[in-house]
């Protein structure tokens, strides 16, 4: 796992989150150079703007700051630049593997899978939520965080 790229729809709540999180326990252990992190989404409605603002709160109350990310949408190069592609949902997950090209490299997988939460475990819509669903949503991402590090440094 040397290239994770974070998907959900909109590319403002959750895989913003995913990002800030595991980027910031990279750092914290010292590794944030050798592994490549972003995020994307499958929908194009937000491209260009900034987490959602109740996004970046959470983020900050818990000492992470997001909100100088931007939402992008997937692309194909995606599928070649990253080794895995990480989806909040079931939903996103087939849109993924709907868009893969024939022969790309990337893995597509759900992120709770790939941080061993379980199989077909999701991430949650926060979209039309409150805070009390962006702070679950975030507790769910700092699990699955420590999970992905423990798969890298057991070089997964
Ligand atoms: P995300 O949340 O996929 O976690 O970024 C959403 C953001 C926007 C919308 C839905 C979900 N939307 O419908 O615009």
């Amino acid at each position: 796992m040397n290239g994770l790229l974070f998907v959900c729809l909109g590319n403002i709540c959750r895989s913003p989150l995913a990002e800030g999180i595991v980027r910031a326990r990279l750092q914290a252990a010292g590794v944030d150079g050798q592994v490549r992190i972003d995020s994307a989404g499958t929908g194009d409605w937000h491209i260009g703007r900034p987490p959602d603002p109740r996004a970046i709160a959470v983020a900050r109350r818990h000492g992470i700051d997001i909100a100088g990310l931007r939402a992008r949408q997937l692309v194909e190069r995606d599928f070649h630049d990253f080794d895995w592609l990480l989806c909040a949902d079931r939903q996103n997950l087939a849109v993924v593997r709907r868009r893969a090209p024939a022969g790309a490299p990337a893995r597509v997988s759900l992120l709770l899978d790939a941080a061993g939460l379980g199989e077909s475990a999701e991430v949650p819509d926060p979209y039309y939520g409150d805070e009390a669903d962006f702070e679950q949503v975030f507790a769910l991402l700092s699990d699955a965080a420590d999970g992905l590090l423990q798969r890298l440094r057991q070089g997964a």
